[in-house]
């Protein structure tokens, strides 16, 4: 059977989100069990209460709202097929319930995003599909509805389906696959539907049956943060938590968050009894060599991959107090099972939901998504929400009334340290560009091996030096010589690469040269990383583009044919994905322009 997979339902008031899961529940046949079995099961998984519920089981973001003691509607449903077992969380479609669709989307692999075939897109539509992005969903079903009322008309679904796309693109999602249904009678829903032979794809029952759902979190370092400390007796010491991301076996030396102590596995029980090894997505008890001193909200990491810890961050928020928001704020923040005093130091900008684009914003008012910096009192260990769910998820309470004001993602730790100043120099950035008669920026150029990056970037650094510009390029393969030598083309590897250039790149504009960076960048989290560390406008992401097949003809290093044979592993086109940039600033068609028309383009856009 294939793994459990957790879908989160959206749509406006009325495009028949209730007839949908009706209808799927209904001619499954089997309404297994509701939320509240739910805990009861992941009780029994704890094993911490003898089987009897322990509400504050419940799963995470759900859990964090009830402790606040917020009545919210989310209803998770859970159901099952021969082929596979669904939880789907669905929220009221109103506006004022935004937050019920974060919270759902908060737990969920795929969102299954609901239309009616005679309205269309509506803002909605592109507000949840931006939100169930900012927490984590990676897969977008599109369910244009009522096609029946709409005379199952071909063309008004594929209009909706462009318009759809367009959203996925900016949102940062995959193209989802869209498919035309009536709720109302089933068709295409869980039977194929005769009233429309010209969609030749899926059922969306069957679609959610086989859709592949892979987390990232699965090959990442182990981490796990301690929900709950088991302490029946004397004896025993046992630390209840969900694996949050990678696996732990006994024996496996693990360091304790924050304080960094180390020590080692010795035991990992389950509902079942003790196991040999625990993987992401699995809730377990360890049990520790004696000796350390592990509190609810610690979190249990790889020794040999320690987890970040910091007291600044940036991060994406959808503020929901009732109350606007100003910088200055001050707020609980509670990420993972920690809980600690914060303070959004800065609105860096909010962000359009029909767009995604930036916008000045002082306040910010109920349901708006904006980047945020945060300090929090202490020292918190997080990751990245890209990178793990589980520890770079958090909301905001509002320390007054206890109410859940916010929700939000971190994106990174600008000072990895507590104790770190920012230090203000006289001589700015302004000035050093100033002295180079030039704007700063960064030119960030991505594209499969071979697309011709560095053939533009050399290009594009004569012609700039030609006019008496400053510069520097960063290219891949050199800085993988040095600075990053110590990295491979793992997916984690490929990361830490991006964050290191682009750190470097944000230094060199500090210094004022135009830095050109050439690196193959293939995931849009990294680039959309590196966007994040510079001031918006400063950053030119140019996406150098040819297909596959043409970069494998091309081949001057012959690493598409060492990759074809099984030579190199993990290599970008071939058995490692390149994420098609959604919004390049620019885009270069390397098959159709010669590079040095290329760099005209570019040279055109910088004026
Ligand atoms: S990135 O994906 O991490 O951005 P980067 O641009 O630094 O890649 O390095 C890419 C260069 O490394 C390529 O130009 C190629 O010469 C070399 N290389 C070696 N192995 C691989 C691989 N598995 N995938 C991609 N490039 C590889």
């Amino acid at each position: 059977m294939a793994p459990e997979l957790r879908f989160v339902l959206c749509g406006s008031v009325d495009d028949g989100k209730s007839t949908l899961i009706g209808r799927i529940l209904s001619d499954c046949g089997q309404v297994f069990s509701d939320q509240m079995e739910r805990v009861e099961e992941d009780s029994r998984r704890y094993g911490t209460r003898g089987g009897a519920a322990d509400l504050a089981l419940l799963v995470d973001g759900l859990r964090d709202e009830r402790e606040q003691g917020i009545t919210i509607d989310v209803a998770y449903r859970a159901f099952e097929t021969p082929r596979r077992r669904f939880i789907a969380a669905d929220a009221p479609g109103h506006e004022q319930y935004t937050r019920n669709m974060a919270t759902g989307a908060s737990t969920a692999d795929l969102a299954v995003v609901l239309v009616d075939a005679r309205k269309g897109i509506l803002p909605q539509t592109a507000r949840h599909t931006r939100i169930a992005s900012m927490f984590g969903v990676r897969d977008v079903v599109l369910a244009v509805n009522k096609m029946d009322a709409a005379g199952w008309n071909r063309e008004a679904f594929e209009a909706i389906v462009g318009a759809y796309r367009r959203l996925t693109d900016d949102a940062g999602l995959p193209e989802a696959l869209a498919i035309p249904v009536s709720a109302l009678s089933g068709d295409n829903v869980t039977r194929r539907s005769e009233a429309a032979p010209w969609y030749a794809g899926p059922t969306l029952l069957s679609h959610l049956e086989t859709v592949d759902i892979r987390p990232t979190e699965a090959d990442r370092p182990f981490r796990m943060p301690v929900q709950y400390v088991n302490r029946p007796g004397p004896d025993f010491r046992g630390y209840c938590g969900r694996v949050a991301a990678g696996a732990v076996s006994p024996g496996d030396r693990v360091l304790v968050m924050p304080s960094g102590v180390e020590t080692r596995v010795e035991s990992i029980v389950a509902w079942r009894g003790e196991r040999e090894r625990a993987e992401r997505g699995d809730s377990v008890t360890l049990t520790l060599a004696p000796g350390v001193d592990v509190s609810r909200g610690d979190v249990v990491c790889d020794a040999e991959n320690p987890l970040e810890v910091a007291d600044r961050f940036r991060a994406r928020i959808l503020w929901m107090g009732d109350e606007p928001m100003g910088a200055g704020r001050r707020c609980l923040l509670k990420m993972h099972s920690r809980e600690v005093g914060a303070t959004v130091t800065r609105i860096r900008h909010g962000v359009d939901v029909s767009d995604g684009s930036a916008r000045a914003a002082a306040r910010l008012e109920r349901n708006d998504l904006a980047v945020v910096d945060l300090a929090t009192d202490r020292p918190v260990p997080f990751a990245p929400f890209d990178r793990c769910r589980g520890l770079g998820g958090f909301i905001l309470i509002d320390r007054a009334t206890g109410a859940t004001v916010g929700a939000g993602t971190i994106s990174f730790a600008p000072a990895r340290a507590a104790n770190l100043e920012w230090q203000e120099f006289d001589v700015t950035r302004d000035v050093r560009a100033e002295l180079k008669r030039q704007r700063a920026r960064c030119l960030w150029l991505t594209g499969l091996p071979a697309s011709g990056k560095t053939t533009i970037a050399n290009l594009l650094e004569r012609r700039l030096v030609a006019a008496g510009r400053h510069t520097y390029v960063l290219d891949g393969d050199n800085v993988r010589h040095g600075l990053n030598r110590d990295l491979g083309f793992t997916a984690t590897d490929r990361f830490e690469n991006i964050r290191r250039v682009a750190e470097v790149a944000r230094l060199m504009v500090d210094a004022g040269l135009i830095a050109i960076v050439s690196f193959i960048s293939p995931f849009r989290s990294e680039r959309r990383f590196a966007r994040g560390l510079f001031e918006p406008g400063d950053f030119s992401e140019i996406f150098v583009d040819a297909p596959v097949e043409v970069c494998a003809r091309r081949d001057p290093k012959g690493l598409y044919a060492k990759a074809a044979r099984g030579e190199i592993r993990n290599f970008t086109g071939v058995d490692s994905p390149y994420e098609l940039p959604a919004r390049p600033d620019l885009r270069l068609d390397t098959e159709a322009l010669s590079a040095e028309e290329c760099v005209d383009l570019v040279m055109e856009r910088l004026g």
